[in-house]
């Protein structure tokens, strides 16, 4: 008989009480896949919004999920064995990553105590970073990378306006525009002032208390990581012939943008160890650093799901795995 494993199931699509600890079997490696006995696990929008049937997404962009599914694209871990072909990684070696992203969606079963990863889908886990912690780096990581060089590069000397700035997205992207030069004024609710002030913000934003667009003028670039209905509002804070890039689908009105001459940048994450490895560097040299909200045990995965759907995060949601079977 198979080894069995606890893993985190959802059999009917619901609220975070769907979330059941099973045993289930222990998977194999298939070729160019490794084993990862998984530390910790990564909570992101895409779980929860795969859960709760995808309510949140346009109708005509709705993925349907197969049922039952595990939830989870984020881990960090030990590689416990490797399948054929596999020449990157060896039993014993550290590795975090977002894996088969966009393909699974929110549903690459890594809320487990062990998953397959496609080997290009991670890379080395910084020796100095705790897996709980890297664990929370993949997804918001990769995505704020890849906005922040590819989809909307960030310039030295512009002035970059992050929304969203506390979240788990938001705090790294202002953390590589910083980096890349630019001066980060960042939107939050007033809870997060003082840790957005301490990753080096020129200037912070209440938008519980402020209309933000009559008091900020003449942004370069906004990453908004919020969007909605209300999103339109934000965009008189930018220039004219400015960039705008849209993190989640948003109301941002194509008239007002085409007549400021503003473009629209925008992507979809995808996994990418390479990229990946570059933000472990910046993490080993303490030149970025990843905030958790909250760590839950993997059994209390409907805890952890709660906690996402109360809102208000200042940076990231982690399962650890380590902590107990069913
Ligand atoms: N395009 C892609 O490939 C991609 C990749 C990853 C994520 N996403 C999407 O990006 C969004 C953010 O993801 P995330 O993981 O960063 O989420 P998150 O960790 O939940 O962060 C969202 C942040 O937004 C803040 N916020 C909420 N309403 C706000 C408002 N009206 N104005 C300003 N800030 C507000 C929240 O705190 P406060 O309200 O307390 O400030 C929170 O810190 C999600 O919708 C996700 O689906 C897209």
């Amino acid at each position: 008989m198979a080894d069995l494993m606890t893993a985190v199931r959802v059999h009917a699509i619901g609220g975070p009480e769907v979330l059941r600890p099973e045993l289930v079997p222990r998977p194999e490696p298939g070729p160019g896949e490794v084993l990862v006995e998984v530390h910790a696990a990564g909570v992101n929008p895409p779980d929860w919004y795969a859960r709760s049937g995808f309510t949140l997404i346009p109708p005509q962009l709705r993925p349907v999920p197969v049922l039952p599914f595990t939830p989870g694209t984020d881990v960090s871990g030990v590689v416990a064995a490797v399948g054929p072909g596999v020449r990157r990684w060896r039993p014993g070696d550290a590795v975090f990553g977002l894996l088969r992203f966009p393909t699974t969606v929110g549903a690459a079963r890594g809320y487990a105590e062990y998953t397959t990863a496609p080997e290009g889908d991670l890379a080395a886990k910084p020796a100095g970073l705790e897996h709980v912690r890297a664990a929370a780096v993949p997804m918001a990581g990769l995505t704020a990378w890849q906005f922040a060089t590819e989809h909307a590069p960030v310039r030295g000397g512009e002035t970059v306006l992050v929304n969203g700035a506390a979240g788990g997205v938001g705090h790294l992207l202002v953390q590589l525009a910083k980096r890349a030069g630019a001066d980060v004024v960042a939107v939050a609710s007033g809870r997060h002032a003082a840790f957005l002030q301490g990753l080096g913000v020129k200037r912070f934003v209440d938008y519980t208390t402020t209309a933000v667009a009559a008091e900020i003028h003449d942004v370069d670039l906004l990453f908004d990581t919020v969007g909605g209905p209300h999103a339109h509002r934000l965009v008189a804070a930018l220039r004219d012939g400015g960039v705008l890039a849209p993190v989640f689908y948003g109301d941002y009105g194509d008239e007002q943008l085409a007549r400021r001459g503003i473009r629209r940048q925008s992507g979809q994450v995808r996994s990418h160890g390479g990229q990946l490895a570059e933000l472990a560097g910046l993490l080993a040299a303490g030149e970025l650093r990843v905030e958790l909200d909250s760590v839950h045990p993997l059994t209390d995965a409907p805890a952890a799901h709660a906690r996402a759907e109360q809102g208000h995060l200042q940076g990231k949601i982690v399962l650890d795995v380590t902590g107990g079977r069913v």
